[in-house]
């Protein structure tokens, strides 16, 4: 093997690469702006594809000008963070170990995933459904995190359409059974990392739904990109959101698209809360891939299943894996 073209060699050039021009776009996550979606179809057809390239290469990108309001993401995080303020008591009514629980409030691993974070998670979509479920106090919560709620709910929509379409199929594919589909979502409190503590707040892990879209108050997400499987950390860019691939997604596209394994990093300057928004179909709804994407030369690659088998997949997941990998077709 030429030196050149040696893996050590294109590894010390690709850091070097990095490290003389750390701001060059192809090291960056992609940043997408939405507002363009909604204009001419030419436009739209490009915003399209910069989404569906950055699906393949990184697994996720960030969006901006999306359309929800500084004061309404501002107002989502300020009720998180009251919520993980109040006294234990408070929070600790919706603690249990029934992960079926429409509202449950934790502190550390029974999941097997979480480390250092405590987390509030419950179901937002639709709304009227869920919202008596969730904490009466802070007074402020079920308004602010309900506003958010909707407003994340229309940005999945249209994400999803945009992500759908540039997989070659129709528009508005699965929107109605999206539009009453899950909405899920984990209020995540980290401390300020303090230099006796484990770094990972989150172990690595991958989400089940079709999109994740996060809100950060401050860094600490990494991602392994699909392009060169090395953890690299999301700016919180002020007024973004981050968007990823579920398991799901990478079942409903026949392995076109792949979930995206991120964890979180405890923050050196500051305590941190992130409110992450997974979406799908409803609970008991089977996700299989589009048969639009099924032939001869692209066999079916996942079984079907629904949120419910997830649900029962968690308990046996001790060695951590992704949930899509136990829906793979043996031989496909
Ligand atoms: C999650 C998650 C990342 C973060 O809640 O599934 O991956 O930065 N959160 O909190
Ligand atoms: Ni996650």
């Amino acid at each position: 093997m030429p030196a050149c073209s040696s893996p050590s060699y294109m590894a010390s050039q690709a850091w070097l690469s990095q490290a003389l021009s750390p701001s060059q776009s192809s090291h960056a996550v992609p940043v997408i702006n939405l507002g363009r979606l909604k204009k001419d179809p030419a436009t739209r057809a490009l915003v399209i594809q910069d989404i569906v390239r950055a699906c393949r290469e990184w697994g996720c990108f960030q969006v901006v000008n999306h359309g929800i309001s500084k004061s309404i993401m501002k107002g989502a995080l300020e009720a998180a963070s009251e919520f993980f303020e109040l006294s234990a008591e408070h929070k600790e009514v919706f603690t249990s170990t029934d992960i079926r629980q429409p509202v449950r409030y934790d502190t550390s691993s029974r999941d097997g995933i979480s480390r250092a974070r405590s987390f509030l998670k419950h179901y937002a979509n639709p709304l009227e459904d869920w919202v008596q479920f969730w904490p009466m106090y802070p007074p402020t919560y079920r308004k602010k995190i309900g506003e958010y709620a909707v407003e994340i709910q229309r940005v999945s929509m249209q994400l999803m359409d945009a992500i759908l379409q540039g997989l070659g199929l129709r528009p508005m594919y699965l929107q109605e059974k999206l539009e009453k589909g899950m909405q899920f979502l984990a209020l995540n409190n980290y401390p300020q990392f303090s230099h006796q503590d484990d770094r990972i707040g989150l172990a690595p892990h991958s989400d089940y739904g079709f999109l994740t879209i996060l809100l950060q108050s401050s860094p600490g997400l990494e991602v392994m990109p699909h392009k060169d499987n090395s953890w690299k950390a999301i700016p919180a860019i002020p007024g973004a959101l981050h968007v990823h691939i579920g398991d799901h997604l990478e079942v409903l596209s026949n392995g076109q698209l792949k979930s995206l394994v991120h964890r979180a990093i405890l923050n050196p300057a500051e305590a941190r809360i992130s409110i992450a928004s997974i979406h799908g179909l409803s609970m008991d709804e089977k996700v299989n891939c589009a048969k639009e994407l099924v032939d001869d030369h692209h066999p079916k690659l996942y079984r079907g299943s629904s949120f419910h088998d997830f649900l029962d997949f968690l308990p046996s997941n001790i060695e951590y894996k992704r949930f899509v990998e136990s829906l793979k077709i043996d031989g496909a």
